[in-house]
């Protein structure tokens, strides 16, 4: 990219997966507060992203306000950065967004202009009608207008494309400034959505690096859909992707067990690590699927997952991981230090839960 932002993969929440078009002021403001108090903006979390469903219409000089629901943006930003956080917004390259609302088509530098006006520090880019003025193959020249009126504003805007994945985007992503871009259709709040969804990220790990990250799209965790092992097992294996961290729930009304969740300070840390390298499923046995994460000190994540309808007791090697050498291992739910690992050790996995460890070389 262009900018020199997200060189970890982006923390922060994000309105549509909770509150879709219903969204205002207060909401974004509450959600802001909640940031800040609850303990999230100290693990990480850092933008406030207002997705689709803020735009009100056009003036004759192309001018597009926001609705009454967001009466002042630059005020919205001003109070989001007060609470030490940054802001984001949403548009897309169509004539309209998915909710019908304008699109930046054909304003695409006042656009931008206006986003850097107000003081928004992250844009998500969505495709939505734009299939209606530019072919797939036009899908990167599309996404370049875009990347070219942000750089032209001189603020520092993390750029995230939402085209599902489509057209290869991993390929061309970064040429068109782009901090992260959508690898797959729409989250649900759903197990088997989710672990499809992430399952699948295993082919595109070598994409993913320090200002350029695959988004297998936004957390769903505390929105209900899902058991907590379940949520544990979305939290996983974003981080062991080094998947972008954008709660999707209600902040203002978490319950100790969601907020332990997205909070889980060993768990960010593998998301987080400075390598920015992205997580590989090395082997599936026994109904485990079995991926590893290099980090930049020389320790390595593993994650066991469990899709299946029972709780299994898996035996791992460190040759079966690749490994040789000794090795302390910390459980990264428990937080407990396991101590020094013998050739072959066993994890217990709940059903459709996760059994996460890093390893740590000890000479
Ligand atoms: C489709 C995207 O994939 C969603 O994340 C959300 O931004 C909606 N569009 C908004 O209309």
């Amino acid at each position: 990219p262009t900018n020199a932002l997200a060189k970890t993969p982006p923390m922060g929440w994000n309105s549509w997966n909770k509150f879709h078009t219903h969204i205002d002021d207060a909401a974004v403001r509450g959600v802001a507060d909640a940031m800040a108090s609850s303990g999230m903006k100290d693990a990480g979390y850092q933008y406030i992203i207002i997705d689709d469903g803020w735009q009100g219409s056009r003036d004759n000089n192309g001018v597009l306000s926001p609705n009454p629901n967001f009466p002042d943006m630059k005020a919205l930003a001003d109070y989001v950065h007060s609470k030490g956080l940054k802001i984001g917004i949403y548009s897309s390259p169509g004539p309209r967004t998915c909710g019908g609302f304008e699109g930046s088509y054909g304003h695409e530098e006042q656009d931008a202009k206006m986003y850097a006006a107000w003081g928004m520090d992250y844009l998500k880019y969505d495709w939505c009608s734009a299939s209606r003025v530019w072919k797939d193959s036009d899908m990167q020249a599309a996404y370049q207008l875009m990347g070219d009126a942000l750089t032209k504003t001189g603020r520092p805007i993390v750029y995230a494309l939402c085209q599902y994945g489509r057209a290869e985007v991993q390929t061309w992503g970064q040429q068109v400034g782009a901090n992260l871009w959508r690898t797959t259709g729409d989250i649900r709040d759903q197990y088997n959505s989710m672990l499809n969804i992430g399952l699948a990220q295993s082919r595109l790990a070598s994409s993913a690096g320090p200002g350029h990250w695959n988004d297998p799209d936004m957390l769903e965790i505390g929105n209900g859909g899902m058991s907590l092992d379940e949520y544990k097992t979305h939290f996983s294996l974003w981080a062991m992707i080094a998947a972008p961290l954008i709660a999707g729930n209600d902040l203002r009304n978490m319950t100790p067990d969601i907020k332990d969740i997205l909070t889980n300070s060993d768990v960010i840390a593998i998301d987080q690590d400075s390598l920015g390298a992205g997580g590989k499923e090395i082997y599936s046995a026994g109904g485990a699927k079995v991926w590893s994460k290099s980090l930049a000190s020389g320790d390595i994540a593993v994650a066991v997952f469990n899709p299946g309808e029972q709780s299994i007791r898996t035996v791992l090697s460190l040759e079966k991981l690749g490994l040789s050498g000794k090795y302390q291992a910390r459980d990264l739910w428990s937080h407990t230090d396991l101590g020094a690992l013998p050739e072959n050790f066993s994890v217990t996995v709940p059903v459709h839960g996760v059994a996460m460890l890093r390893l740590k070389k000890s000479s």
